[in-house]
């Protein structure tokens, strides 16, 4: 029997990278600064606010650094899990960019917002309108509300038009609840442009039709304070537009091989901070390794697969859960059992969803460790 047990085997602070068990989740602490600088640099010549989405990492230490870094633009969260965890560990101005339903979770929203300093939530109809009065009377508070529009995606939102305006009315005739704007999350555009040129046009269409949304609201008596936007490909060309207030990007500190593919011209792979770092288990021939990240530890939840960060003569070809395929058919090395291979991660928001820890890196050692604490907070 076993003379000692361990329930740790993660990184630990001050570790060399060489000495990491794997698979092990890393970002490089210099590229995620810089990204975040960027984008704060982006914001700030386009006069509009940055709220970081901590969808991606769901940690809320990340979360105060990127506040701290965008001069206190606040946070964005898609779970009612994801702003406990934030607002419980000291983030006090929190957007929730989803739809509340429910009872139970209408009154974890209300106990929220009396929680936070500021606490906004999203609606898009009737229903979720009248629910969220409803609750924040019984509660006896205030809810900001931000209206969501379609304006291409065809997720969720209203459209354009008489109907927009109708609900923005009913917000702000609410006594309990406070209209602060619209969300017009605009990624739909990721997947019709192919060029530069063509996020700049769609994304100015989109913004087009929400300045149209906001001048008919207001020519209906009801101020509209803000128009927020989305994520870390569109709102480097939506935030340009004038009508913008503020942007929500979740992915930009990180990127992943989706922002890579989508937007060449601006992304390469020292952007990328997010990597996992594995091992060769196998060599089976001269063509073909096996490493220890299958798809439990690099989400393959879009067609893309991992990337190679620091070489481009192997490729990641395919993934069982535990299991890598590598091709080494275009390398001239000769690979062997315990040699390390690093990966840019395909899709960096579910990525991280599958691990307990992230590693910070510098300069070759770990240098910080953030939990994953919103991981599995799906309520
Ligand atoms: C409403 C909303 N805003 C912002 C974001 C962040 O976008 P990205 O992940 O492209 O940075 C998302 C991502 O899913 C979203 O759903």
């Amino acid at each position: 029997m076993s003379t000692w047990t361990t329930d740790e085997t993660g990184p630990t602070l001050h570790q060399s990278v060489a000495a990491l068990e794997t698979p092990a989740l890393l970002v490089d602490v210099d590229a995620m600064e810089r990204n975040i600088e960027s984008y704060a640099a982006f914001a700030d010549e386009n006069d509009v606010s940055l709220r970081s989405h901590a969808k991606t990492h769901k940690n809320a230490e990340l979360a105060a650094l990127q506040d701290e870094m965008t001069d206190g633009g606040g946070i964005c969260c898609q779970t009612l899990g994801e702003v406990e965890t934030m607002v419980r560990n000291g983030i006090d101005d929190v957007y929730l960019s989803y739809q509340v339903v429910g009872d139970r979770k209408l009154d974890r929203l209300c106990w929220l917002s009396r929680k936070a300093e500021k606490l906004a939530t999203t609606v898009d109809s009737v229903a979720t309108i009248e629910m969220l009065r409803d609750a924040a009377r019984d509660h006896d508070t205030t809810v900001d509300v931000v209206l969501e529009i379609d304006v291409g995606l065809h997720r969720t939102g209203v459209a354009p038009g008489p109907e927009a305006v109708a609900l923005a009315e009913r917000i702000d005739a609410a006594d309990a609840l406070e209209f602060d704007g619209l969300l017009a999350y605009e990624s739909h555009v990721k997947a019709e442009a192919a060029t530069e040129s063509d996020f700049e046009k769609r994304c100015r269409e989109a913004m087009d039709l929400v300045q149209d949304v906001v001048a008919d609201i207001e020519a209906a008596g009801v101020a509209v304070a803000e128009v927020k936007v989305g994520g870390t490909a569109t709102s480097r060309y939506s935030g340009t537009h004038p009508v913008v207030t503020e942007i929500n990007p979740g992915m930009y500190p990180f990127n992943d091989v989706g922002e890579l593919e989508h937007r060449p011209w601006e992304v390469s792979k020292d952007d990328c901070a997010a990597t996992v770092l594995t091992t060769v288990i196998s060599v089976p021939d001269d063509d073909r390794l096996v490493v220890d990240g299958g798809s439990k530890t690099f989400s393959l939840d879009t067609p893309r697969m991992p990337v190679p960060r620091n070489r481009d003569d192997v490729e990641y070809v395919n993934a069982s859960e535990e299991h890598g395929w590598i091709d080494t058919g275009n390398s001239d090395e000769s690979f062997s059992v315990g040699d390390r291979l690093e990966f840019i991660v395909p899709h960096v928001c579910t990525t991280i969803n599958l691990h307990d820890r992230i590693a910070g890196v510098r300069d070759g050692r770990i240098e910080e460790l953030w939990e994953v604490q919103a991981r599995g907070k799906v309520r």
